[in-house]
């Protein structure tokens, strides 16, 4: 739906310079205030996983703007939502998977009994960078032995070609810029 895109484009603002000087961050705050465009995102968002043969049991929400888009997904598919956080956060027990950064590494972190074997999970965040942290979910995701059926993400930063880290699985982006 091209309307529903530039929709989405509209509300998105481009920060040069941050975090840092060469960067340009891309500010989803403005589509979140706008309760049409949050809808809208939350629509096609929930359609990726509706559109995966099968039921999705379980939304993974990505700490933290992953958060802020999995959960009304999770609401809107019926499925449970669990998050993903960054290490050091969850109370109970966890399971960690790190990730290489641009310098140096970081780690995740889910509740070792949020997912069960053979569950259905539709992973959630914001943007699609150079896909470690999407790589590093979905293998927590498997190792729960769970199925990731699929990952929708809002943005997809397409010239940082994060999909060559998923070449397993069923990766949707709302937007490519
Ligand atoms: C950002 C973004 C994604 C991730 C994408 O999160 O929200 O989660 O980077 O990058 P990658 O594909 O290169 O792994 P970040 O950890 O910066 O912060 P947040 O807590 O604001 O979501
Ligand atoms: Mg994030």
């Amino acid at each position: 739906d091209p309307a529903a895109v530039d929709l989405l484009l509209s509300r998105i603002r481009d920060v040069p310079d941050w975090p840092e000087p060469g960067v340009m961050f891309k500010d989803i705050t403005p589509l979140l205030r706008d309760p049409e465009a949050f809808g809208t995102a939350t629509e096609l968002l929930a359609d990726v996983g509706r559109d995966a043969s099968g039921v999705v049991d379980v939304v993974v929400g990505i700490e933290a703007r992953g958060f802020i888009l999995g959960a009304p997904v999770a609401q809107a598919l019926g499925a449970g939502f669990v998050p993903v956080r960054k290490e050091g956060k969850l109370p109970s027990a966890t399971s960690a998977m790190s990730y290489e950064l641009e310098y140096g590494q970081a780690t995740v972190e889910v509740h070792k009994d949020a997912i069960a074997p053979g569950e259905r999970v539709l992973v959630v965040d914001d943007v699609l960078a150079t896909g470690g942290t999407v790589r590093a979910t979905v293998d927590l995701v498997r190792a729960a032995g769970a199925e990731a059926v699929g990952v929708a993400v809002l943005m997809e930063l397409g010239f940082l070609n994060g999909r060559e880290r998923l070449p397993d699985v069923d990766v949707h982006a709302l937007l490519t810029v």
